[in-house]
């Protein structure tokens, strides 16, 4: 199962919820690979430490050699490292994916990753990071996936841009992905005790969007995470948030997809 992690929002918990969700996973056994394609590689960071910008093959070999005229392609596999984390590998971003983007999307490459994906079946999950942008990327991913989570921070500014956003993703999957569905909105740095965030959550579950009830709290810990590359539930699996990172992870997998 192929689950993208996307708001062209940055800073609404994307990389936070894909290296959290993917470490929960790998935890319980199941063989996990994250898929890195922002260019500002946070989550190849956070999953790798500073082994991450030591990496001899990233995503950007993979399309690099996707623009190479020679019909000898590599396989996505090649590309893939193994992370600290049992079950757990991933395929990590570098900052010239940035450089790369006019030219993939001058040569309609956007199927291309989805089709790497199809054949790499050791994976039991793949959880894909987007950066915060619809671009070349981000349509790469979201054709590839099955289901896509929109992460939420509780902010007026976010509220306002998911109708836009829910409207992108509607868009690209009549035209281009089927099988694409929006597994919810993830409510991120809430405050249970701020009117605002309470208000804000409200008035999207009001309007009928499809809003997870499981919230993310606000927490400081997660900066010490991402500091140490240690996803909550190995750093403090007792914590406030790696609960909730559990119970989320645990709605997301309940049977009949009741939210
Ligand atoms: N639940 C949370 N509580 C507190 N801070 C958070 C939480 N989730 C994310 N953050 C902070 O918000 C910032 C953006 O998170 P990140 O996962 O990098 O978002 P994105 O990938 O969407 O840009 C980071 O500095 C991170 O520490
Ligand atoms: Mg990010």
């Amino acid at each position: 199962m192929r689950r993208v992690i996307f708001n062209q929002k940055g800073g609404v918990g994307k990389s936070t919820i894909t290296c959290n969700l993917a470490a929960i996973s790998a935890q319980l056994g199941f063989n996990t690979l994250v898929i890195d394609l922002d260019p500002q590689a946070n989550t190849s960071q956070y999953v790798l430490g500073n082994k991450s910008t030591q990496m001899n093959t990233t995503i950007v070999d993979f399309f690099q050699d996707m623009l190479n005229l020679s019909l000898r392609k590599k396989e996505l596999q090649q590309f893939i490292q193994t992370s600290p984390f049992n079950h757990l590998d991933i395929l990590p971003s570098h900052p010239d994916l940035a450089e790369l983007e006019t030219k993939l999307e001058s040569r309609y490459k956007i199927y291309k990753l989805r089709d790497a994906l199809k054949k790499l079946t050791q994976y039991d999950f793949i959880y894909i990071d987007t950066p915060p942008a619809l671009g070349f990327y981000t349509l790469c991913a979201l054709i590839a996936a099955d289901t896509c989570l929109i992460p939420f921070d509780c902010d007026e500014f976010s509220r306002r841009s998911l109708y836009h956003l829910i409207g992108n993703i509607t868009e690209i999957q009549q035209d281009h992905n089927n099988n694409l569905r929006i597994e919810g909105i993830i409510v991120n740095q809430y405050e249970s005790r701020a009117i605002q965030s309470k208000k804000i959550v409200k008035e999207l579950i009001d309007d009928g969007l499809p809003v997870m009830d499981v919230y993310l709290s606000h927490s400081i810990k997660i900066r010490e995470s991402h500091e140490k590359s240690q996803p909550m539930i190995h750093l403090d699996p007792n914590h406030k948030l790696s609960l909730e990172f559990k119970a989320l992870y645990e709605k997301l997998h309940q049977p009949h997809g009741k939210k």
